[in-house]
């Protein structure tokens, strides 16, 4: 479903795109796609001296401005920082990536109180508040809202629970508010990625070999994803899987009741739950 309004003039073109969690993984690629295309950059993440590197990587490369902003999304304080810093430089993004996020592996119970916190507020609160804060902004501009949930969004995920749930969280709002603001002048879409080769389940404490081995085997590789979703989003589709493949499944899923899609990755990831546990 394309949301493009008619008054979003044909020859529309971004100039600021702020990413978050662009420090390394899907962020990353998504940065270098779009220097490539020419649009400048501000990257978001909490660690400043690896924005800097990434900063200096796509800048010896392009012909762009890229500005790092440090910023810990998994608190109030991190919104309020990146808003902070575009009004104090009176820099406003043409399209805002609400990218960063993590994984929490494992069973429920054995899941730290301060990681699902950090996990709930990263996934959900920081992004659905930089859509309150930038969005209005944006509407000025015929903005595009990207935000990053993840094939896990459509299965209720045994030992992934909150993270599928958090996933499942972004895609409804997503869609929610891309219908709402259709005629306001914005575009909100939805990247829902599957398995990729980026820091992910490291960050979301899966050690065991076994899974690690067959995720890595599945997982695609974030460039790939990135350049495959920038054109769709210039085109401002709502939602963007990540590969002619993934929408075949995304749409097989759909047909499939829910309790047997969640009997299904319990079945898949019951053992390497039970052996990291
Ligand atoms: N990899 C997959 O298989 C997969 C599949 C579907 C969807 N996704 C989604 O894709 C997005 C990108 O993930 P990825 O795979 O690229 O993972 P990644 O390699 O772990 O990258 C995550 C990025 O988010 C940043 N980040 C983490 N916590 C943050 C915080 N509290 N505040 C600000 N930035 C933070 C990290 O930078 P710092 O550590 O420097 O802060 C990093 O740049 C996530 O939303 C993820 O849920 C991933």
């Amino acid at each position: 479903m394309s949301t493009r309004a008619s008054s979003i003039p044909k020859r529309w073109k971004p100039r600021w795109v702020l990413i978050t969690g662009s420090s390394q993984g899907l962020g990353k690629s998504l940065a270098f796609a779009c220097a490539r295309e020419g649009f400048s950059l501000i990257l978001a993440a909490r660690r400043q001296e690896i924005l800097e590197a990434v900063s200096q990587e796509i800048t010896n490369q392009y012909q762009v401005s890229v500005h790092t902003i440090m910023a810990d999304l998994s608190t109030p304080e991190g919104v309020d920082t990146l808003w902070q810093w575009c009004k104090r430089q009176q820099i406003w993004p043409d399209i805002l990536i609400n990218n960063a996020g993590r994984g929490l592996f494992g069973c429920f119970e054995d899941q730290p109180e301060r990681d699902l916190h950090h996990l709930l507020y990263l996934n959900m609160e920081s992004l659905t508040l930089l859509c309150h804060r930038f969005g209005p902004k944006m509407m000025e501009n015929h903005g595009i809202i990207v935000n990053v949930s993840s094939l896990v969004g459509l299965i209720p995920t045994p030992y992934f629970s909150v993270y599928s749930a958090t996933k499942s969280y972004v895609l409804h709002f997503s869609r929610a508010l891309a219908r709402e603001w259709k005629h306001k002048g914005i575009s909100v879409c939805c990247l829902v990625p599957g398995y990729m080769r980026t820091g992910f389940d490291t960050n979301a404490a899966i050690e065991n070999s076994s899974y690690l081995q067959v995720s890595r085997s599945l997982g695609k590789d974030p460039d790939k994803v990135a350049n495959y979703a920038l054109p769709r989003i210039l085109k401002r589709k709502t939602i963007i899987y990540a590969s002619t493949g993934d929408t075949w499944l995304a749409l097989f899923l759909g047909l499939v009741p829910v309790s047997l899609r969640s009997l299904i990755a319990k079945i898949f990831l019951k053992r390497f739950a039970e052996k990291t546990s």
